[in-house]
């Protein structure tokens, strides 16, 4: 399949720039796309046939449900059957924006989308791109992150044109993202909302609006042992994964330092690329291996932006071991150590 890339100026486009990824939506074709969270895989929400295209093209597991992205929280009507009023509450506050919903879907979401479940998941994006496009279009697009399944998500275009060249319509590059790590995910089928996946959202934000909310078992206790099933399909899959074997290391900073070290050493000596995950305040202390920065230790927000674009640089020069350096387990700080974690398969080396 040829794939058409398309540069749009994200701050300054107008509606004929969207005619053609408009067309390939509306005949049941695949568009990649910017949110503000990551690159997101559109196909028309409502047709069946087009959201089984993005599961091909992504080679994800049939069982693994897709985001259903709209322009309107009047949008949700025609895809809930029950809308409570923490969710009008949340989308007030935080629509636009990198909050993704669960609700139990009426007839017009098919099970093709929902992979299988009796529940949807939907959010409106903060990317004035995506949200023409919707608008536009008038199409609800079902989109996941625009990487092929497992492999870090998308920051910017040229990563969607690496995993999906030849197996998607269109891609839209409108540079690079925001955030850096996909949306908090919020399931509303409880009485007391559950979060099935931290993310730029956190726990406090959404208690300040609606009261109480918890946290997936299967996310606090990051302990595969336990084998704890998480809600959310897609959670349980190995993921974000780079194709070298990556370690995190946790622990005082002079120690974390001190144990790469040791290790890019000796890995290096014996023949092997290594990389090492470091920020801007570390990287000096490195002596051994490709070191990169992944941003500010002291601003979780250049992390969260920096996390998956190493992670696939470390793939293109070939390393075959990645040693990184932990961050703050705090609000934004806990998506991300959610998310590298998970890319390391949970391989963690404690050093005090
Ligand atoms: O920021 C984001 O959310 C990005 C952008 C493109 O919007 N999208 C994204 O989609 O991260 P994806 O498919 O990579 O991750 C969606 C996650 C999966 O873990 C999936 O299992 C879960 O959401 N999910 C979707 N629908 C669900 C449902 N009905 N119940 C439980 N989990 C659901
Ligand atoms: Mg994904």
């Amino acid at each position: 399949m040829h794939t058409v890339i398309q540069v749009v100026d994200k701050d300054r486009f107008d509606n004929k720039e969207l005619a053609a990824a408009s067309k390939v939506l509306k005949e049941g074709g695949l568009v990649a796309f910017p949110t503000e969270t990551v690159y997101g895989l559109g196909a028309n929400a409502l047709d069946e046939l087009a959201s089984k295209k993005i599961y091909e093209a992504k080679g994800r597991p049939s069982d693994n449900p897709l985001i259903v992205h709209i322009a309107d929280t009047s949008d949700l009507s025609n895809m809930v059957v029950e809308l409570p009023q923490k969710a009008l509450e949340l989308a007030k506050t935080f629509w636009p924006g990198p909050l993704t919903m669960i609700f139990h879907k009426s007839e017009s979401v098919p099970y093709g989308t929902t992979g299988g479940l009796d529940t949807v998941a939907v959010r409106m994006p903060d990317h004035p791109l995506a949200l023409a496009l919707i608008k536009y279009s008038g199409i609800y697009l079902a989109a996941p992150s625009a990487n092929t399944s497992g492999r870090p998500s998308p920051t910017k275009a040229e990563h969607v044109i690496e995993d999906l060249s030849g197996k998607v319509d269109m891609i839209l590059d409108g540079g690079e993202v925001g955030i850096g790590i996909e949306s908090t995910i919020l399931d509303m089928t409880e009485d007391i909302p559950v979060i099935l996946r931290p993310g730029f959202i956190t726990k406090e934000m959404l208690e300040a609006v609606i009261g109480e909310v918890q946290v997936d078992q299967a996310i606090l206790k990051r302990n595969q042992n336990l084998n704890l099933k998480p809600k959310a399909p897609g959670m349980k899959y190995r993921h974000y994964a780079p194709k070298g074997e990556l370690t995190v290391f946790q622990g005082a900073m002079p120690f974390v330092v001190k144990e790469i070290n040791k290790r890019a050493k000796q890995m290096t000596e014996d023949g092997y690329t290594v990389g090492i995950v470091a920020t801007e305040e570390t990287k000096q202390e490195y002596s051994y291996g490709i070191v990169k920065t992944i941003g500010y230790r002291n601003d979780a927000h250049s992390i969260a932006r920096g996390l998956y674009g190493v992670l696939r640089e470390f793939d293109s020069l070939g390393a075959q071991y990645i040693y990184s350096e932990s961050f703050q387990d705090n609000a934004l700080g806990n998506a991300i150590m959610n998310r590298l974690l998970k890319a390391a398969g949970y391989h963690v080396v404690r050093v005090d």
